[in-house]
């Protein structure tokens, strides 16, 4: 086969065989198909789109492209959750310990955050001591005993993906519907879940902004989940706002406390999240028989501090120190805090969620580089959501300042971010759809 012939051949609208996607991603792999044809192929394909038997091919020879993780010596059904990516979203450290405590089995691998959008690594690594590099043995003994481990993605794990996506991040070949699932689901696919919990992120702060985009993504992970025999349900839930109040990384793991320890009603809309991904989660290991059933067991473990002892046990084990969990506070201490303030009254009409986390990106929770250093404490607190009313100089937001090098930026930032209209805005959705 000759690597241009099978550029043009997707550049010209074709099909491509098995055979084919293997020797280009393999080639691609090995260093006999260099970058600029692998990205002018990735760029035919966001143009042309592939078939669903061409994506179901490109996942399982990607997924095949490294080691594999096999949990089958676990008991029980094991669980994953994936978020799309999203702002103040911090549901895998509620729902996976929840999820837990309620007898479930969640064995995680996750990911670092990516510009605007933070990641679960970088959170858990927000209290002293946690390591998230751990051996597969180690990981194992945790879900084992614990009935939850969060850890990362080990470097041997869809090596495709990895150079695949550091191509895509720099040729603008990122926004594609069978490459986004196909990066997704082999990485899912060879952490070696039985079943696999999806949300699909849609709106302002989402790598999918339209429903209709996000919908079709979400079609095509589960029939990829399907297709190689696991359990698979995607929720679309609303990135329309940050979904916590929290934006940070230290933050944020307060904030996932606080929502364990019941000091964050049921309600507010990222309790609410967690509940319906918990709830996936838990009927999708069969563990209970429908969403209302395990609502009621979520909730039981929220009310119990079931949940908090198993987001406690799993930092002990990863080495941290559980005294933080046990006094938050400790997380977030920071040279200042920065209140960001109403310029007019009104509703709090609409939120670019996106630019909120790339703010917080800014103050220093969060990388430009794979090798910026993320700064646990700092990032944003809001103090308004989406549909409240604020009065002219009430605070907006408080920004955790240790380094106040953007610290201007961020406030213009936060202020443009935040809109106050004189009407009250109309009510978003928290979940979209269920594709099952
Ligand atoms: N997250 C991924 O892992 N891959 C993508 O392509 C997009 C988001
Ligand atoms: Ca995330």
């Amino acid at each position: 086969m000759i690597v241009t012939e099978l550029i043009e051949k997707k550049r010209d609208g074709g099909e491509m065989t098995r055979e084919e996607i293997e020797f280009l991603v393999n080639g691609y792999v090995a260093g006999s198909v260099q970058d600029c044809q692998m990205s002018a192929w990735m760029m035919a394909v966001c143009i042309r789109g592939m078939t669903e038997r061409e994506t179901a091919d490109l996942t399982a020879v990607m997924m095949d492209s490294g080691d594999k993780v096999d949990l089958s010596d676990l008991p029980g059904v094991k669980v994953d959750k994936h978020s799309t990516g999203g702002v103040g979203d911090t549901t895998t450290l509620v729902a996976a310990p929840l999820v837990a405590a309620c007898g479930g089995t969640v064995a995680k691998m996750s990911g670092r955050g990516l510009a605007h959008s933070g990641g679960t690594l970088d959170k858990l690594e927000s209290v002293p001591g946690v390591c998230i590099e751990q051996p597969l043995e180690r990981f194992k003994d945790i879900v084992r005993n614990n009935g939850v481990a969060v850890i990362g993605q080990s470097a041997d794990l869809v090596p495709a993906d990895k150079k695949m996506y550091a191509l895509r991040d720099v040729t603008g070949t990122v926004a594609s519907i069978p490459l986004i699932a196909s990066s997704i689901m082999s990485k899912k696919l060879a952490a070696g879940a039985d079943a696999i919990v999806l949300d699909v992120k849609t709106g302002n702060g989402a790598f999918m902004e339209t429903l209709e985009g996000s919908k079709a993504l979400a079609r095509e992970m589960v029939k990829l989940g399907r297709s190689l025999g696991r359990r698979t349900v995607a929720v679309i839930t609303d990135m329309n706002r940050p979904l916590g109040m929290a934006i940070g990384n230290g933050l944020e793991m307060k904030e996932a406390v606080e929502v364990l320890t019941g000091r964050i009603p049921l309600g507010d809309p990222l309790v609410e999240v967690c509940l319906i991904l918990g709830s996936r989660m838990l009927t999708l290991s069969g563990l209970a028989d429908s969403v209302a059933e395990a609502r009621e067991k979520l909730v039981d473990a929220l009310r119990s501090g079931a949940g908090t002892r198993k987001l406690r046990a799993m930092i002990e084990a990863l080495g941290g120190d559980p005294a933080y969990i046990d006094e938050p506070e400790r997380l977030v201490k920071v040279k200042s805090i920065v209140p960001v303030c109403a310029d007019r009254s009104g509703f709090i009409g609409s939120i670019d969620a996106k630019k909120l986390g790339i703010s917080a990106a800014l103050l220093g929770a969060g990388r430009f580089r794979k090798e910026d250093v993320i700064d646990p404490a700092v990032g944003i607190l809001m103090n308004k959501r989406y549909g409240d009313t604020v009065k002219e100089g009430e605070t907006l937001a408080y920004l955790y300042v240790n380094d106040d090098k953007h610290l201007d930026e961020v406030v213009r930032m936060v202020s443009e971010a935040v809109s106050v209209s004189g009407e009250r805005p109309a009510e978003l959705p928290l979940v979209y759809d269920v594709i099952e």
